[in-house]
């Protein structure tokens, strides 16, 4: 699967770029927010959520980088957030915060800043739906991706099945037609990508070069 990131969209027409979306192969949207405290960047919030909740029918991906998560939940839940992750690195109690996510309806995933072990899910990992690995620090689209991250996937996958969890591995940052193939066939399930789209001459067309790399 796909989740084409909205950080590198186009904010002073989002309309526009939604529209692009919605005709593409892109399964999920995937919405960056930042808070200029847990990453050294600001980028947008709850009232872009809802508005573009009202432009499209594809599910909404929201990856909070933000202190204090759990305190925010319910508000993007409303909003129409359907996934939500949160960093474990902003969270103290994770797993009162993924039975939250759970009450209020949503998908719950756990991000993974690319410093951070894998081994720390270990007694989280049968109650998500997905972990979000970080293949870049996350605060900005257009990074380089970390190559480490292909052994992370290997020792996540090697967790998920051991422990007979359901949860699906997406991967964020750096993401391109170029490293989509081994990264499917490492094991991911949803690849995020920002720059890779909205930066090629016919986003559309690169929407569904990476979604189909697995077969290339
Ligand atoms: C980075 C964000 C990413 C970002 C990815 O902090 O979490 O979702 O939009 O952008 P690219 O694909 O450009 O690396
Ligand atoms: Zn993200």
């Amino acid at each position: 699967m796909i989740a084409p990131s909205l950080l590198s969209a186009n904010f002073a027409n989002l309309e526009k770029d939604l529209q692009m979306l919605n005709s593409s192969k892109a399964d999920w949207i995937h919405l960056d927010i930042m808070d200029g405290v847990f990453v050294p960047n600001i980028s947008f919030g709850l009232p872009i959520v809802s508005a573009v909740k009202k432009l499209t029918n594809k599910p909404l991906d929201v990856h909070l980088m933000i202190v204090k998560p759990e305190n925010y939940f319910e508000a993007f839940a409303l909003a129409g957030a359907d996934y939500i992750s949160f960093h474990i690195e902003a969270s103290t109690h994770v797993h009162r915060s993924i039975q939250l996510l759970k009450k209020l309806g949503v998908k719950a995933g756990i991000v993974l800043n690319p410093h951070t072990s894998v081994a720390l899910l270990e007694d989280s990992i049968k109650d998500l739906d997905f972990v979000l690995l970080m293949s870049v620090n996350p605060g900005f689209g257009g990074q380089q991706f970390i190559e480490q991250t292909y052994s992370k996937i290997e020792k996540l996958k090697q967790l998920i099945k051991q422990s007979g969890s359901k949860a699906l591995i997406q991967v964020d940052g750096g993401v391109n037609a170029k490293n989509a193939k081994e990264l499917y066939q490492t094991g991911a399930d949803v690849l995020v990508a920002g720059n890779a789209v909205f930066s090629a001459t016919n986003p559309v067309e690169a929407i569904a070069q990476i979604r189909n790399a697995k077969n290339a």
